[in-house]
């Protein structure tokens, strides 16, 4: 059975809209825990526009099931997560002028600093996963510059605009999470799923976990953050 994994990114994207100290995402965390969370994701940004250090710290110290650390392969990234000792470590591409993640990080283009940042964090005894678009060659190479797990970005498919790009996308997700399972490879999957589109996995078995921030936050609004995360773990639970 799949897991998930909540971002609470955006809980501190409210926080710093008005530049107060709330809402608090470590106790949307610990909410999140509550109402059923396999493990707690947080990105820290070079820019620092949501979660900051102060969070991270926290979090470790607070986080029951599972810390997830979303970064970019940089030194000063690498630094923060040996010392804070994430339970995962998910590499993802990180651009400045982005509204939120965009794409899977290219590991054929960057597999040497990618591979480098592996190895650091690995000999750290933290595991690594890399946010990679669902494409044989990416899947490939990741499996040979030794990560742990890769995410299939699942974003193509939820933004597609007809029907035939989302049937082709979500065969895309299909025949990836298959490859890398069969290579050894854990399998995760993430980015845009909301409560209807996760329900398109259903007998999708090789996905370990999914990762949603977006759409359990903005329900959070309305029903509380408990209440939407007991929501999703339950669609995940019937897929
Ligand atoms: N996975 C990765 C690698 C991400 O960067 C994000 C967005 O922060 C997510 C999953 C969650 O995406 P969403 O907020 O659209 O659910």
């Amino acid at each position: 059975m799949a897991g998930l994994a909540v971002n609470v990114d955006h809980v501190a994207t409210l926080r710093q809209a008005r530049g107060a100290d709330y809402p608090e995402p470590i106790a949307a965390a610990c909410l999140a825990e509550l109402g059923g969370a396999d493990g707690i994701v947080v990105h820290l940004r070079e820019d620092r526009r949501h979660i900051h250090d102060r969070d991270v710290h926290l979090l470790r110290q607070i986080v029951q099931t599972k810390l997830i650390l979303e970064m970019a392969a940089t030194d000063e990234m690498l630094g923060i997560a040996q010392k804070i000792k994430p339970d995962l470590v998910t590499l993802v591409p990180e651009k400045r002028e982005e509204l939120t993640t965009e794409g899977g990080l290219d590991v054929i283009t960057h597999s040497a600093s990618v591979a480098r940042a592996i190895d650091t964090l690995q000999a750290s005894d933290i595991p690594v996963s890399i946010f990679i678009d669902p494409d044989e060659n990416q899947i490939q190479k990741a499996k040979e510059i030794k990560a742990d797990m890769i995410e299939i970005h699942t974003g193509i498919f939820c933004d597609a605009e007809s029907i035939r790009q989302r049937e082709l996308a979500f065969d895309n997700i299909v025949k990836s999470a298959k490859m890398a399972h069969g290579l050894g490879l854990g399998v995760n999957a993430g980015h845009g799923l909301n409560y209807t589109s996760i329900k398109a996995f259903k007998g999708l078995m090789e996905i370990d976990e999914f990762s949603i921030g977006h759409s359990i936050v903005a329900r959070a609004v309305m029903v509380g953050m408990q209440a939407a995360v007991r929501e999703m773990a339950t669609l995940i639970k019937e897929l």
